[in-house]
């Protein structure tokens, strides 16, 4: 398979793997409800930082991936700033904020999306998926990129969506008016989709049986284009009417037609019961003819088209943006809450783990929040977001989704609309005078002119005062149309749900473990060392867990002796030794014995141990010394 080329692609290849973890610590004042690591989450931080902190509690967890990253057109101020330890990157530090002078600015995007999509696919379930939105300027690169790490065999579609409805620039020839969505399974083999529920279908199934069943009979023989038996010939057989005569498929004017099914299709028919004969007039005789049944499906579907031009625009994304925090743009960019909505009925699970780590707005939670109010699904996301606006506007508009928000807008009533034609045109003055009576009934102003009898009658159409703020009058595509505009202010109602908010915590090193700076609290570590060594998640922990119990891996339970004191660290308290190691033997017997297994073995990470391997042996225990070594277990 051809692969990219692009500057600085062999120093980003294995970033991922260098780039330090940093624990996720909730900041309880900025969320809403309990603080909980395995629900829902708004982290402020990079993102690159962010993804690798979720691999210990979300590695192959998530069930999908939406991302809106920077599309790279050169002028959105994004910068490379991931520090790559070449000096060619470094370099490129200086030259921040990328834009469309740059001549290495499409190296330096790739640079910036590869490990961010490689942590990515690690956080991805075995049945997940990922959706990118792009433009023209990358999406040629993101797709060569994406065959690379996700493997070309498991891209799904390119779907089109139509962001603009009106043109957004009147002097050039074209502009675009969509942007693409890229999506790639985690495994193509297993992601499942459902169709779109279109219950329009239904509209051909007109009659009811005696069951109550919508159905529809269509006639047996085949009509129009490639009719004939010698198009078919096995198409093309007998069967018998009610009467015992023999029917072949033919024509009206004689010739041989066939029928639109093959002999097994039209016999499972005969079998079920739907294959229906009708007595029908042809030619002056009265015949029978064949038809077959089909009920109406009881979920009426069909294919999701790759061209969605049905899902609201980025005007309307912004409009609804607006209302939420009743200001002017807040953000210049953020997808229409629908659009992520049909990802999600595209996913069509209860349960969805969605993250976005490329947050911006929030679009991304206030889908799954609607979604989960709607069918009373039990989704969870987890959103990213480097700016300071993490806080102010990302878990803002997820707080105003929760909560609920007061709502300023808008309504318009139309109030009089006229085509003006010439002869209207000629009666301006009476039309003037029209409007500016409808003005003065609605008690907003207005010098009444012109005829009394129009005056007269727009002054009894509209009895009540003051029903609007103002009155607009304008003429558009030669209609006059007058409208009371009045400002409405409401509740908005709440979506229910939490969610916490978190900041990236220091990075823990390990070389500096025992010297005491930066030491990690136990969970942070804890996950970290689990997953390190486990390539696992840590599951939540057994109910009466003893001291120092980590979690239980695929072939052994982990432990960790550890308190984020140096003194603890440095004494023999913090040793494993014979006792423990029997007391963590005798736990895990009777553990496993309760679950009618043989005893898994034990890793025990501790910054020191008392006893000999032949001890450890006898014990079934594995020591991981602490901080120098951290290892996979085989
Ligand atoms: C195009 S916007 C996403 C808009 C979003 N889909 C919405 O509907 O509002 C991209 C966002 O990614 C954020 N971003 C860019 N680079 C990032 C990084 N390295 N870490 C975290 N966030 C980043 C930007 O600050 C910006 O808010």
């Amino acid at each position: 398979m051809p692969e990219i080329v692009f500057k600085g692609k062999e120093y980003v290849y294995n970033h991922h793997l260098t780039v330090p973890y940093r624990p996720l610590e909730p900041q309880a004042t900025k969320g809403i409800g309990a603080a909980d690591l395995n629900g829902n989450l708004v982290i402020h931080g990079d993102n690159l930082h962010a993804l690798k902190s979720l691999l210990p509690r979300h590695a192959g967890q998530v069930d999908l991936i939406f991302i809106d990253p920077p599309y790279n057109t050169g002028n959105e101020g994004w910068c490379y700033s991931d520090g790559v330890n070449s000096p060619i990157m470094k370099e490129w530090l200086s030259t921040n904020p990328v834009d469309g002078e740059d001549m290495l600015r499409h190296d330096k995007w790739l640079c910036m999306m590869w490990p961010r999509l490689v942590l990515l696919r690690e956080l991805l379930s075995e049945t997940g998926s990922i959706w990118i939105t792009l433009d023209d300027n990358e999406v040629h690169r993101a797709r060569m990129m994406l065959d690379e790490i996700f493997g070309d065999e498991n891209f799904v579609n390119c779907f089109v969506w139509r962001k603009v409805d009106s043109p957004n620039d009147n002097k050039v020839a074209v502009t675009p008016d969509h942007d693409f969505l890229l999506c790639y399974a985690r495994d193509r083999s297993q992601v499942v989709f459902s169709p779109m529920v279109a219950p329009g279908i239904l509209d051909a199934y007109s009659a009811r049986d005696d069951r109550g069943r919508l159905y529809r009979d269509r006639l047996l023989k085949k009509n129009g284009k490639n009719s004939l038996r010698k198009d078919r010939p096995t198409m093309y057989f007998r069967l018998v009417d009610p009467d015992g005569g023999d029917v072949f498929p033919t024509h009206d004017n004689g010739e041989e037609a066939r029928w639109a099914a093959g002999e097994k299709a039209v016999f499972a028919h005969i079998a079920a019961g739907t294959l229906i004969w009708k007595r029908r007039e042809r030619q002056g005789r009265t015949v029978w003819e064949p038809y077959t049944r089909e009920f109406a499906p009881d979920v009426p579907t069909r294919p999701y088209p790759t061209i969605w031009a049905d899902v609201p625009t980025m005007r309307q994304a912004k409009a609804m943006l607006r209302d939420m925090f009743a200001t002017g743009d807040v953000f210049d960019t953020p997808k229409p809450v629908e659009l992520i909505e049909r990802i999600l009925e595209l996913v069509d699970q209860k349960n969805t783990l969605v993250l976005d780590s490329f947050a911006g707005s929030g679009t991304t939670a206030h889908a799954v929040l609607k979604a989960n109010a709607k069918d009373g699904g039990a989704r969870r996301f987890i959103l990213v977001e480097g700016e300071d606006y993490a806080d102010t506007l990302t878990a803002e508009r997820v707080r105003r989704a929760i909560n609920g928000y007061a709502w300023e807008g808008t309504q318009r009533e139309t109030l009089l609309e006229e085509k003006i034609t010439l002869t209207q045109f000629k009666k301006a003055a009476e039309w003037l005078a029209r409007v500016d009576a409808i003005k003065r009934v609605e008690g907003l102003g207005g010098e009444a002119e012109g005829t009394a009898d129009l005056v007269e009658q727009a002054a009894r159409k509209m009895r009540k005062r003051k029903r609007f703020d103002k009155i607009e009058a304008r003429i558009d595509d030669g209609v006059l149309r007058v409208e009371g505009v009045r400002r409405i202010s409401e509740r908005a109602p709440g979506l229910g749900g939490s969610f916490t908010y978190c900041t990236l915590g220091e990075a823990v090193d390990l070389d500096k473990l025992l010297s005491g700076e930066k030491l990690p609290a136990f969970d942070a570590l804890g996950a970290w060392l689990f997953y390190t060594a486990t390539g696992g998640v840590l599951p939540p922990p057994p109910k009466k867990a003893p001291m120092w119990y980590l979690g239980e891996a695929k072939d052994s339970h982990v432990w960790l002796v550890y308190k984020p004191e140096l003194h603890f660290l440095k004494s023999p308290e913090a040793a494993l030794t014979l006792s423990l190691a029997r007391q963590v033997q005798d736990w895990g017997k009777s553990h496993d014995a309760k679950r009618k297994r043989t005893p898994l073995r034990h890793l025990v990470f501790a910054p020191a141990k008392y006893l000999s391997n032949r001890q450890l042996q006898e014990h079934g225990v594995d020591y991981a010394p602490l901080p120098f070594a951290l290892y996979r277990e085989a």
